[in-house]
């Protein structure tokens, strides 16, 4: 194993030992390449460089407690990426193509796989780009799909500890019939501004409203948004809002746990009534929130009172993380054991 900071990673890039490539040219996806560059070569016209025709996944490899690695829920990825290609007029990465890649890159690079008990992760980062010229507005016929990896820690450096949140007025990051429902770069380049402003302001994240009528939550910063109110999950269903795979994931364990999970519009004045928030993804894992404050009127809803994320969100959290570390069963089937 490589001699890293394991307990202090941050989310960033770590450069690996390899990385995997496949190109599609002429209808059709050639054979799966490996590569120790961490460059690619592209044309200059590409459609990803100036049409923003890219997508891309996020998901980890975990060592477990027993010295196995996991991978959790990779199919749901291999399907978003699909998805997104559709979305955007893309080749799409068939599922058996993505297995093999997340598969071999995964054990190219088992030495960049966090020890456990670190609470770190092997994060996998599939790409998914347009690479033949067109000057036109129009798709391209050439793409390339790669994933590489970085060893990483939690996406907030606060881990799991509560965080405060900048309710976004000035900046939307999705249209209503947009693209926010597939992950491609766009939306990403239409959040840098929103999430400057509210780093600069001292907040870790911001919570973007529905853009239409600036009433409902929709995403949290690179995450999704839940509260908790007494017995019931909710969770905001909007067309703008990516799919995540751990709110996916986090409904079926309150359930579990005897809750009730809502996915609806959730009104911000349902701010006041909650007793537990929180951002939720690959990355962010859980990110308890300790504060929302509203932009336009400095009203500030607030959370976490002892200074403690709260018990709901503490058992899910932990419910998740005991899933993809392999201490606990996997009744859900959501994990795949890694056998090299
Ligand atoms: N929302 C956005 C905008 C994201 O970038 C992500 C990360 O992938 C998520 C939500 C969480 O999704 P997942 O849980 O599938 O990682
Ligand atoms: C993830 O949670 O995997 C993400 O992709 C978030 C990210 C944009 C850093």
């Amino acid at each position: 194993m490589v001699n890293l900071d394991w307990k202090n990673l941050p989310f960033g890039y770590e450069k690996t030992n390899y990385n995997v490539r496949c190109y599609y040219k002429n209808g059709s996806w050639g054979k799966l390449e490996i590569s120790s560059s961490d460059h690619i070569n592209i044309h200059m016209a590409a459609t990803s460089l100036h049409y923003g025709q890219e997508a891309f996944e996020g998901l980890k490899a975990y060592r477990g407690k027993d010295g196995k690695v996991r991978l959790f829920r990779w199919e749901e990825n291999a399907k978003r990426m699909q998805s997104s290609a559709r979305g955007i007029l893309m080749a799409e990465v068939p599922t058996e193509l993505f297995h093999k890649a997340i598969l071999k890159v995964v054990e190219l690079n088992q030495e960049f796989i966090p020890p456990y008990g670190t609470g770190a992760a092997l994060y996998l980062r599939p790409l998914l780009i347009g690479t033949g010229p067109q000057v036109g507005v129009k798709p391209s016929n050439e793409y390339l799909f790669m994933v590489f990896t970085s060893p990483v820690g939690p996406y907030f450096k606060e881990g799991f500890k509560p965080v405060d949140m900048l309710l976004c007025r000035s900046f939307d990051r999705a249209a209503p019939l947009g693209t926010g429902h597939i992950k491609v770069g766009g939306n990403y380049a239409a959040s840098l501004a929103s999430l400057k402003k509210g780093h600069d302001l001292g907040y870790a994240s911001v919570i973007y409203l529905d853009a239409k009528e600036k009433q409902y939550i929709d995403e949290c910063g690179p995450a999704n948004f839940f509260g908790i109110k007494g017995d019931t999950y909710v969770t905001p269903k909007s067309h703008s809002i990516l799919p995540s795979i751990t709110n996916m994931s986090l409904i079926e364990l309150v359930k579990d746990l005897g809750f009730k999970a809502e996915r609806r519009p959730v009104h911000i004045d349902e701010l006041k009534a909650f007793d537990e928030v929180g951002a939720c993804g690959t990355a962010a894992i859980i990110s308890p929130i300790r504060s929302i404050t509203d932009e336009s009127n400095d009203i500030r809803y607030e959370y976490c009172k002892d200074g403690k994320p709260g018990p709901v969100s503490t058992k899910i959290y932990e419910r998740l993380l005991a899933i993809q570390f392999g201490e606990e069963p996997d009744v859900h089937g959501w994990v795949e054991v890694l056998d090299f």
